[in-house]
């Protein structure tokens, strides 16, 4: 085959780091997004993303990516790669309609011969048991070619960018799975493992993330047993990571967001139940980690009560929106659990994320801190700079550390109430 023009299928914090991607590496590019606000703001050089990076090349490339809304565009391409988002419902369940939807478009402006990877992250048998039938007429292998390479990426990280990550590659046939591979193999500076079946690769996807929900489950456990021992989690996690092997540090706190890991391990969850298996052990962690808002509105109430204050009434500021640091993005952020919580107790709340400032209810950090009581949710840099003497002169009385980000014993030698998680 002679693949030379790429289109990305979404646009967001996938899609468009691998449109750049692919542009730099020589490919003709174009970016399709069904998000008219989005295509427009494209257009222009701008993206929303805070990625201070992306934000150059998106300006470099203005002439080398074309942005369209327009789904016949797709028509011209040899490469197609979805990156559309994969939700999940209110009640838990996988919502393929993104995926599905953009299949079917996919599927109707189709080039004959045309390689389609997805890059969204899938439960097992996704690609096979329910995109390959959607290409009804077509035959895979001849028409098209089908793929999946699901993305690693983890915004905001300095070291691991779309470029670098090892990736994992499976067609539905072994023709497919060698088109995908050396179109990666093209575009990455890493290594890229052709697995046996498109199902081990949906698999790896959602084992890693249901991994790293499990130990942070695991850790919000043991964050909550050591504190009635009156064990500090962070010197012990920090003392077991010392260990040069088989143990690798995962940090409790007050929630779990983000597009991935409070939602792959649901994709599992549901394929295995329909398989005929039932997984305890990521219920369990997906209930544990649910959890930490309600016992973070708790650590709330009682260190109001230790300062003879209710929650009712009193001025309590939420920092951070974001899932995580130094992002806007909001998906399934504990945060609105937290406020949710809170908002039914009576408190009067301020929301401060310097990221998120369209869901703040004041813009600075100063203003964020006339309250009784601060609950730090996200860990942004910015946050940094509230020292205990700073709480102090704001007369802030109480601080909740949800992601035990300060010196408790600073602040609590100001005559601050601090409660962290598991402290
Ligand atoms: N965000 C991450 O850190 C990350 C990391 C690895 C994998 N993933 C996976 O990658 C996938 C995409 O995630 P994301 O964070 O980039 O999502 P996103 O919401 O940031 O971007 C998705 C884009 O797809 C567009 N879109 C939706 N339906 C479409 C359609 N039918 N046709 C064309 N465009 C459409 C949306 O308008 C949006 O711009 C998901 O499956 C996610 O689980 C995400």
């Amino acid at each position: 085959m002679n693949l030379k023009k790429v289109c990305i299928v979404g646009l967001g914090y996938v899609g468009l780091p691998l449109a750049c991607l692919c542009a730099e590496k020589g490919y003709l590019t174009i970016g399709y997004d069904i998000n008219a606000n989005l295509i427009s703001d494209l257009k222009k050089g701008i993206t929303i993303l805070e990625d201070a990076e992306l934000k150059v090349k998106i300006q470099n490339l203005a002439e080398k990516i074309i942005y369209s809304q327009d789904p016949e565009i797709i028509h011209t391409a040899d490469i197609v790669i979805i990156c559309v988002p994969t939700p999940i419902t209110s009640d838990h369940k996988p919502n393929l309609d993104p995926l599905i939807n953009a299949v079917n478009t996919i599927k109707s402006n189709l080039k004959t011969g045309a390689l389609v990877v997805l890059e969204s992250t899938i439960f097992p048998g996704t690609t096979e048991d329910i995109i390959l039938p959607l290409f009804d007429n077509l035959i895979c292998g001849e028409d098209y070619f089908l793929a999946h390479c699901p993305e690693r990426i983890d915004p905001g990280n300095l070291k691991w960018n779309v470029s670098n990550i090892p990736r994992v590659v499976g067609g539905v046939s072994e023709i497919c799975t060698t088109h995908a591979f050396n179109f990666y193999n093209s575009i990455i500076d890493a290594e890229i493992l052709k697995l046996n079946s498109v199902k081990a690769v949906e698999a790896t996807k959602v084992m890693e993330n249901s991994f790293r929900d499990i130990n942070i489950a695991f850790m919000n456990e043991l964050a909550m047993s050591f504190e009635k021992m009156g064990i500090d989690i962070t010197e012990v996690i920090k003392a077991a990571s010392t260990k040069p092997f088989s143990f690798m540090p995962h940090w409790p706190g007050c929630g779990v967001g983000g597009h991935c890991i409070p939602v792959d391990p649901y994709y599992l969850i549901e394929k295995a139940k329909q398989s005929g298996f039932e997984h305890k052990f990521l219920k369990l962690a997906r209930q544990i980690n649910n959890s930490m808002p309600n016992y973070t509105v708790q650590k709330v109430v009682d260190g109001l009560n230790e300062i003879g204050k209710s929650v009712k009434g009193s001025k309590v500021t939420i920092l951070g929106l974001a899932y995580k640091p130094d992002v806007s993005d909001i998906r399934e952020s504990p945060s609105f659990k937290i406020i949710e919580l809170l908002k039914k107790k009576g408190a009067n709340l301020i929301i401060y994320d310097p990221f998120v400032l369209d869901h703040s209810n004041v813009l600075t950090l100063d203003e964020a801190l006339h309250c009784d009581c601060v609950v730090l949710v996200t860990s942004h840099s910015q946050f940094k700079t509230i020292s205990s003497d700073l709480l102090k002169q704001k007369d802030v009385r109480v601080l909740i550390d949800g992601r035990n980000f300060f010196n408790g014993k600073e602040i609590i030698d100001q005559g601050i109430v601090y409660k962290g998680i598991g402290k």
